[in-house]
């Protein structure tokens, strides 16, 4: 599939996946955030899609690029970290956005501490993708790319 748009799709990475490959193994797997944008480079050159990989500490740091993304992306893929469980300011920066947004764990979530099951980013987000190690991210940039070549309807389930 090669998907026509000039603008890069975001890849926005919250707290604490800077210590990809070092932080809990057995959960997150070996591969580095490094590596892992590398993933997201070849796999975006195949679907011709362009991309924009960053990672943050910082809660506000990570909704001013949501909120540049509007502007200036084609679409977010979103882990953001646990900032997932906690953030109404990164789920209203998403819902602000206005463009297809993916939520993407590592880790099966659902497998996991209960807290962990609450996402206010899965309430902006079009679908999730969580469970596949560091592959959640290429399975999801898949999901977009369906979405933007206009093959996939982003559904929203209503309340
Ligand atoms: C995570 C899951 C979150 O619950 C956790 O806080 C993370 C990583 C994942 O990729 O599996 O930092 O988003």
């Amino acid at each position: 599939m090669h998907v026509p748009t000039a603008k890069p799709v975001y890849v926005l990475n919250g707290p604490n996946l800077n210590m990809l490959g070092l932080r809990e193994p057995s959960i997150y797997g070996h591969e580095t955030l490094a590596d892992v944008e590398a993933r997201v480079h070849r796999h975006a050159e195949k679907l011709g899609l362009r991309v924009e990989f960053r990672q943050t500490n910082y809660e506000g740091e990570l909704v001013t690029w949501i909120q540049e993304a509007r502007d200036k992306a084609c679409g977010i893929l979103l882990n953001a970290g646990a900032l997932t469980h906690t953030s109404v300011a990164v789920l209203d920066a998403l819902n602000a956005a206005e463009l297809p947004a993916i939520e993407v764990h590592l880790s099966n979530v659902f497998r996991r501490e209960a807290f962990r099951h609450q996402s206010y980013v899965s309430l902006a987000a079009v679908g999730v993708i969580c469970g596949f190690g560091p592959a959640s991210y290429t399975l999801a940039l898949d999901g977009l790319a369906s979405i933007l070549a206009g093959k996939t309807a982003g559904t929203k389930a209503s309340a």
